[in-house]
């Protein structure tokens, strides 16, 4: 068994503000073999890489996401929050790329000029909300970056990933050749440990389920399904999951795990 893919979760995110575009880079250039990426859709219909649905945590913005426009969202900052964006003196200004909100257009602009492979997980927020639209809008997006329909020696590959079983199949029926995750928090009484729905090709668990049920990722692998595990940031965790054998390991920490693998 190689070693895991290894996937910056929101970009380095433990140095620097999740979700922006520095995030990204940083973890590029540490290495990383892809990135993770939540999006939701702003009032106007656009999709936007933040994670929460309330602004508050990681911007100097109040209330719902979907309240905003995109020119509204454009406006706030999303970096200063973070202890890694703390300036040293107090006259330092941050740039656009610790600051600014990343949409999904420019998350991928950015990997696609990357010049290197890039493995990109996207994960749809909220599908059950947002009736269809979210998915609908993903895919026309990938379609405009030419991502949609991938083959083999492309450097970028997107893989798209929910919670939501009703997600996966919306994405199998809009781009039936994008890989898909569905992922666990709690294993599911109707997922009996053989394929996964939907076509789905990956299992997607948290490190809570698979610190409760060790044999989960070797079930898993050996019913022919890959497993990515969330989000691993501990050095025990990273330890117990490399045991485990998993295929991706998603982590806030993409420099320390790399170390970890030797790489
Ligand atoms: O990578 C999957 C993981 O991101 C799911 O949880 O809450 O961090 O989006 P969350
Ligand atoms: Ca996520």
């Amino acid at each position: 068994m190689g070693d895991p893919l290894v996937f910056a979760h929101r970009g380095a995110s433990a140095d620097l503000p999740e979700h922006t575009l520095a995030a990204y880079l940083r973890a590029l250039d540490e290495g990383a073999d892809g990135l993770e990426c939540d999006v939701r859709l702003t009032r106007d219909g656009h999709l936007v890489c933040v994670h929460d649905r309330r602004l508050d945590r990681t911007s100097n913005g109040h209330g719902l996401v979907s309240a905003r426009t995109l020119a509204e969202l454009e406006a706030l900052d999303f970096g200063s929050w973070h202890p890694g964006c703390v300036p040293a003196d107090g006259d330092e200004v941050l740039d656009d790329a610790h600051t600014r909100l990343l949409t999904l257009d420019r998350l991928l602009a950015a990997v696609t000029a990357a010049g290197r492979p890039v493995r990109l997980l996207v994960e749809t927020k909220h599908p059950s909300r947002y009736g269809g639209d979210v998915e609908r809008k993903l895919v026309a997006t990938l379609r405009r970056h030419g991502l949609a329909e991938p083959r083999p020696d492309d450097p970028v590959q997107v893989t798209v990933m929910s919670f939501s079983p009703l997600a996966v199949r919306r994405m199998r029926e809009l781009a039936p050749a994008l890989p898909t995750v569905l992922l666990l928090e709690v294993l599911p009484r109707w997922l009996r440990l053989g394929r996964l729905p939907f076509g789905a090709r990956i299992a997607g668990p948290g490190i809570g389920l698979v610190r409760a049920r060790p044999q989960l990722v070797p079930a898993l692998r050996a019913a022919g399904n890959q497993v990515y595990v969330w989000t691993v940031n501990e050095p025990d965790d990273l330890e117990l999951v490399l045991d485990a054998g998993v295929d991706g390991v998603i982590t806030d920490r993409p420099a320390r795990t790399l170390a970890r693998l030797g790489r």
